[in-house]
């Protein structure tokens, strides 16, 4: 690919993925993403969250050219999909709902055939990176095991080391910890921080909210085809206001002077009481708290976290769209 072109798409801030109304209407008439605008900065670890459904894989599609947008355009590395794929493919490493494999192949022969298809590799380093590759995700053991008596969460390591079998710019991963135990999941989520720290910028597509939480620096959040928020992380969640939680064992009387004190939406759980954080000092409502006789055991605001960000925002649950 040309690099200068490549540099200046991230030089202006247009980000290492960028998309403007981006719009994908299947055949069937579904309109799978609706007017997509999308920025990913260079160096972040971006995380696309949103219910089954919601139309990630189909714009991930649509950014690796596999298929085209019925509308909008798409960059990628500053290059304009599905049209200068070829040029860009090889700087991208992408996982994509399953990678297409031979199951009569063994894991290390799958991947060698793999890069020997990539006409941008090394044939002479081939058999290193490859075995590096394997060893990153963890399938060193099972690399000479054919690929069909894989289990899923061995088929997605498999396909997440060929994505990293040349250093690459971008990686796209849609849903990399599909399938896998939660140590998997640990795994593959350092290994993400890992390559970022390596200055990889990372696109990842997940539904599990704590998942983005854990690894991204920035995140979108798509609902129904259309994007809801995206921005930093941290920003997010602190658009969002915490609860105010008291535990203590007079609730009842917590409550009321709570309430006294223009607590608003209070709420008795047990031995946690819980309501809209009020504007001003908090020590001065703790202190009225206990100048009233209430045994205060703990008292604070609790953190907002991306779920409550993406309730606050969609106004609803994390369900799939009907
Ligand atoms: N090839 C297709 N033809 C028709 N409709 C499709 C096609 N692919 C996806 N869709 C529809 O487009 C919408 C978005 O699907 P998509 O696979 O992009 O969602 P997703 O966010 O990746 O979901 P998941 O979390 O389940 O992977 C869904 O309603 C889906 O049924
Ligand atoms: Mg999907």
């Amino acid at each position: 690919m040309d690099e200068a072109s490549a540099t200046a798409g991230e030089r202006t801030g247009d980000g290492v993925i960028h998309t403007r109304a981006l719009t994908k209407r299947f055949r069937g008439g579904q309109l799978a993403v609706d007017g997509l605008d999308l920025t990913v900065p260079a160096g972040s670890v971006f995380g696309f969250l949103g219910p089954n459904g919601s139309g990630k894989t189909t714009t991930i599609r649509m950014l690796m050219g596999l298929i085209e947008p019925t509308s909008g355009t798409a960059h990628v590395l500053g290059r304009p999909m599905p049209r200068a794929t070829r040029a860009v493919l090889p700087y991208v490493g992408a996982l994509i709902e399953g990678p297409a494999l031979y199951g009569f192949l063994s894991g290390r022969d799958n991947l060698l055939r793999l890069d020997s298809a990539d006409p941008t590799a090394d044939p002479r380093t081939r058999r290193a990176r490859v075995t590096a590759a394997l060893d990153r995700v963890g399938l060193a053991a099972a690399a000479g095991k054919k690929a069909k008596a894989y289990s899923l969460g061995m088929k997605q390591r498999l396909g997440l080391a060929a994505a990293l079998l040349q250093p690459r710019r971008l990686l796209v991963l849609d849903e990399p910890t599909n399938g896998l135990d939660p140590q998997g999941m640990r795994e593959i989520r350092a290994l993400v921080r890992e390559l970022a720290s390596d200055g990889t910028t990372v696109f990842l597509s997940s539904h599990l909210l704590d998942e983005i939480e854990q690894v991204c620096t920035h995140a979108a959040v798509m609902a129904r085809g259309r994007l809801v928020t995206q921005g930093a992380v941290t920003e997010l969640a602190a658009g969002i206001r915490g609860r105010l939680v008291v535990t203590t064992p007079d609730p009842a009387d917590a409550a009321r002077v709570l309430k006294e004190r223009g607590v608003a939406d209070v709420v008795v759980d047990e031995d946690r009481v819980t309501g809209e954080p009020p504007e001003g000092e908090l020590a001065d409502l703790n202190a009225a708290l206990v100048a009233a006789g209430v045994r205060v055991r703990g008292f604070g605001v609790e953190r907002a976290t991306l779920e409550d960000a993406f309730m606050a925002l969609t106004g609803e649950g994390f369900d799939v769209a009907g």
